[in-house]
């Protein structure tokens, strides 16, 4: 059984099929075509965190491709209130085609995942968000930006910085990421990107200076700074994060005609400046519906994959 619980699962070609299927459906789309590849599938999806684009890109996507979408909150069923992850797992993929999870910790997945009988999706985890990578670099394709990339991700340590490490590591561009003190990623994250890299030619680096990550870099990117289920931390976090908001001034450092990206939601003032949401809005706007496309090319993918 293929899940897609994180991307370093996945190998390099792996991934590309996946883009290369977002692409062939975004076209269909552009053109009003609808294959119905997962006709009578049911998605169930699963969410203990807030969402917009995840609810919205999946339960679309399913649809459009002849399947149903059945959103659960954790206020909706039993797994709220303490029935078993496992037992969860085996009744809902006893009826349901596909499982899409956003959940708080990361093992809250896996444990789902090794007793489901179906294709399970990481919908975002406090350690990951592969789905949003496969919309981001999507995004980079249709721009042109993904040869020779040089990514700098600006801020903090999270699990969109997480899954930045893993594609680049697989896909082998550079990828520079800048942390506050204290806010650096996961050091056994780095360890397993430097590991990979050793194959696919990525280079990473990690420091603490935002205009050392953003000098000639090609691609832009930042995230919150105060992820979900560390709201009470926002204060605090605003004061340590002094200096890393990604404004006019840190963007002419770097390369010329370089993109931005983001995964939404932004906070103006905050990680970014409203100027630079501006003026890259065209391209942020873009890579948010990109979610869409590159889920309904995972799902199909993944249904395939797992020979059905
Ligand atoms: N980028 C992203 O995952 O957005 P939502 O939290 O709105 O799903
Ligand atoms: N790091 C953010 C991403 C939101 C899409 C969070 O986990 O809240």
């Amino acid at each position: 059984m293929r899940h897609f619980l994180t991307l370093k699962d996945f190998t390099k070609e792996e991934i590309l099929e996946i883009i290369d299927t977002a692409v062939e459906i975004k076209k269909d789309l552009r053109s009003g075509v609808y294959k119905k590849e997962l006709e009578n599938k049911t998605l169930a999806m699963i969410f203990e965190k807030s969402s917009t684009r995840t609810r919205v890109s999946f339960e679309t996507g399913i649809f459009q491709l002849g399947g149903h979408a059945l959103f659960l909150s954790n206020r909706d069923i039993h797994l709220g209130r303490g029935e078993p992850i496992a037992d969860t797992a085996k009744v809902i993929s006893s009826m349901c085609d596909m499982v899409m999870i956003r959940t708080f910790e990361h093992s809250m997945i896996e444990e789902f995942a090794a007793n489901s009988s179906v294709p399970v999706i990481n919908g975002l985890t406090d350690s990951y968000h592969p789905v949003q990578l496969l919309a981001d670099y999507l995004t980079m394709l249709e721009y042109g930006v993904e040869k020779d990339a040089v990514v700098a991700y600006v801020g903090d340590g999270n699990n969109m910085t997480h899954s930045w490490l893993m594609l680049a590591a697989k896909l082998g561009f550079e990828l520079r990421v800048a942390t506050p003190k204290g806010y650096e990623v996961d050091a056994s994250i780095i360890t397993e990107a430097l590991e990979m890299s050793k194959e696919s030619g990525a280079v990473i680096k990690v420091m603490n200076d935002p205009k050392e990550a953003i000098l000639g870099a090609t691609v832009v990117t930042t995230d919150t700074w105060a992820s979900m289920g560390q709201e009470n931390e926002k204060e605090q976090r605003i004061k340590d994060f002094k200096g890393f908001m990604v404004d006019g001034l840190m963007m002419c450092l770097a390369a010329r005609n370089a993109k931005f990206l983001h995964c939404l939601p932004a906070y103006r003032g905050q990680e970014v400046s409203a100027d630079i949401m501006n003026e890259h809005s065209e391209i942020i706007f873009n890579e948010a519906e990109n979610r869409l496309h590159a889920q309904k090319g995972l799902m199909v993918w993944l249904h395939k994959q797992n020979g059905k």
